[in-house]
C-alpha cells in the first residue's frame, strides 16, 4: 500500500508493533460505510468515474458480506483494517479499488471510523442504561414503603426507605445518561476530507460525506481533524462516573448480601457458591462490576497519558486510543447489563431493613425536630437535649422509644406524651415530604413519574 520508496518489507518485530488488525477489526462495518460515502461524492464532484464508483461500492458490500460472514482473512501484513478492506477491493475489483483512496489519508479515515464506532456505541449504552432506570423505578415503586437505616458514614443516620435508595440511583444513572448524549452532540462532526492534517486540492465536498454518515457537519479544522480523541476521551470520562456509580451500588449489594446487614438477598441466578465452604452464597457479579470500574478508569488515564504530550497532528500513538476503549465499553455494557439483572433480583428483606432502621437511634433527629416544633426550643439547644436523651438511653442499652416519659422530663421537663409518635422509624419517613424527601408519597410519585419518563423499553 506505500512501498513506493522501500526496497524490503517491514521486519517482524517491526511488523508486530505497528499491526492493529489484531483488534481494529472491529471497525469494519465503519470503515466501509465511510468509504462507501467516500466513493458516493468523488464520483459526485466528478473525480472519480461513476462506473469505478459503482465497482467500489459493490465491492466494498461483498466485503461487508464476506466479514459478517467470517469468511474475510484478516492480514497482519496489511496492518490495519483500512488496509486489508483495501487490499481486498483490489482483489475483487482491480484497478479502481486504487481511485478510492483520493483526497483520504488514513488520518481522517481512522478519525471517522472510530467516531462511528464511539457514537454507535454510545447508542448502545444508552438504551442499557435506559433499562437499568428502569429496573431501579419498578423496584423503588414495588418498596416505596420499606423503611431501611438511612447512613451517613456508614453509621446509621436517618431511617429512609429503600425505594428512595432505589431512586437515588435513577437520578445517578440520568445524570450518566446526559454526559453521553453531551459527547454524542460533541462528536457528531466529521473528519473525513481532512486528509493527511492539511486537507486536499481535490474539490470534495465534505458536507455531502458529513450528511451520508449521519454527522451534523464536517470538523471546521483539518488539523484538529485527525489530531483529536477528545470524542473518546469524553466518552471514556463519562463512562468512568458511570462505571462509578455501578460500583458504589455493588459495594451496597455485598454489604446488603451478607449475613450481618442481611438487608437483601440474591437469587441463586445471581450468586455463586465456595468450592471449601458448603455455607457460601457470594455476590461475585456485584464484586466484578465493582471491579470493572478500575479498568475503565484506567482506559480514561491511559489515554489521557497516551495524548498529552502529542504534537499536532497525527501520531502512532493515537493507534492506542482503540484496545482500551474497546474493552473500557465492552466491559461497562455487560457491568449496565448485570446491574439491570442484580436490581431485578434483588429480595430486600423489609421486615430486617425496618429493625435495623431504628438501631443507632436512627430517630434522634426526629426527636430534636419536635423539640423545636412543639416546645419552641432553638434547634441548637434541642439539639443538645436530644443528645442528652440519647446518652441515657445509651446507658441503658435501649432504644429511644424505651424511655419513659418521666426519663424524658428528667433531660426537659417540658416533653409530653405526643413525643412517642416521632419516635418510630415508619413516622419518621413519613414526616418527610420535602420535595425530594424519602417520604413513601415521594417515592410513588417519583417512581411513577420515571416509567412514564422512560416508556415501556420495547
Ligand atoms: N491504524 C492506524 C490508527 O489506528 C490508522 C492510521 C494510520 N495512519 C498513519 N499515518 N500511519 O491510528
Amino acid at each position: 500500500m506505500w512501498g513506493g520508496r522501500f526496497s524490503t518489507g517491514p521486519g517482524a518485530i517491526m511488523q508486530e508493533i505497528n499491526a492493529s488488525i489484531g483488534f481494529d477489526y472491529r471497525l469494519a462495518a465503519q470503515d466501509i460505510a465511510g468509504s462507501r460515502a467516500h466513493a458516493a461524492m468523488l464520483a459526485k464532484q466528478g473525480i472519480i468515474s461513476a462506473d469505478d464508483a459503482a465497482a467500489i461500492d459493490r465491492g466494498l458490500v461483498a466485503i461487508l458480506g464476506e466479514i459478517e460472514a467470517g469468511t474475510f482473512a484478516f492480514s497482519a501484513a496489511l496492518e490495519d483494517i483500512h488496509m486489508n478492506v483495501e487490499s481486498r477491493l483490489s482483489d475483487l475489483i482491480g484497478e479502481p479499488a486504487g481511485r478510492l483512496h483520493t483526497a483520504r489519508s488514513r488520518n481522517d479515515q481512522v478519525a471517522v471510523d472510530f467516531r462511528l464506532w464511539v457514537r454507535d456505541t454510545v447508542d448502545m449504552l444508552d438504551a442499557g442504561l435506559a433499562d437499568l432506570q428502569r429496573a431501579f423505578a419498578e423496584k423503588a415503586r414495588n418498596h416505596a414503603e420499606a423503611v431501611m437505616p438511612g447512613f451517613t458514614h456508614l453509621q446509621s443516620a436517618q431511617p429512609v426507605t429503600f425505594g428512595h435508595h432505589m431512586l437515588a440511583y435513577a437520578e445517578m444513572i440520568g445524570r450518566d445518561r446526559g454526559r453521553f448524549a453531551d459527547a454524542r452532540a460533541r462528536l457528531n462532526e466529521s473528519p473525513l476530507g481532512a486528509a493527511a492534517l492539511a486537507g486536499t486540492s481535490f474539490p470534495i465536498d465534505r458536507a455531502m460525506t458529513a450528511r451520508a454518515l449521519g454527522f451534523d457537519r464536517p470538523t471546521a479544522n483539518s488539523l484538529d481533524s485527525v489530531a483529536d480523541r477528545d470524542f473518546v476521551l469524553e466518552v471514556l470520562a463519562a463512562a468512568s462516573i458511570c462505571a462509578v456509580h455501578l460500583s458504589r451500588l455493588a459495594e451496597e449489594i455485598v454489604l446488603w448480601a451478607t449475613p450481618q446487614f442481611g438487608f437483601a438477598h440474591l437469587s441463586d441466578q445471581f450468586s455463586t457458591g465456595s468450592s471449601i465452604m458448603p455455607q457460601k452464597r457470594n455476590p461475585d457479579a456485584a464484586e466484578l462490576v465493582r471491579g470493572k470500574a478500575g479498568r475503565v478508569i484506567g482506559a480514561l488515564t491511559g489515554l489521557l497519558i497516551v495524548m498529552k504530550g502529542l504534537p499536532l497532528a497525527y501520531s502512532k500513538d493515537m493507534q492506542e486510543d482503540k484496545e482500551g476503549t474497546f474493552d473500557a465499553l465492552d466491559a461497562l455494557a455487560l457491568c449496565v447489563v448485570a446491574t439491570a439483572g442484580m436490581v431485578r433480583d434483588l429480595q430486600p428483606d423489609e421486615a430486617r431493613m425496618e429493625a435495623s432502621a431504628g438501631s443507632g437511634y436512627a430517630t434522634a433527629t426526629d426527636l430534636a425536630d419536635w423539640l423545636v416544633r412543639r416546645l419552641g426550643l432553638p434547634f441548637r439547644r434541642a439539639h443538645h437535649v436530644t443528645g442528652r436523651i440519647v446518652a441515657l438511653a445509651s446507658e441503658r442499652g435501649v432504644a429511644l422509644e424505651a424511655l419513659s416519659l418521666a426519663d424524658l422530663q428528667g433531660v426537659e421537663a417540658a416533653i409530653t406524651e405526643d413525643v412517642f409518635a416521632v419516635l418510630g422509624v415508619r413516622q419518621s419517613v413519613a414526616s418527610r415530604t420535602s420535595y425530594g424527601g424519602t417520604a413513601p408519597a415521594n417515592v410513588h410519585q417519583q417512581a411513577e413519574a420515571w416509567l412514564e419518563r422512560l416508556g415501556p423499553g420495547y
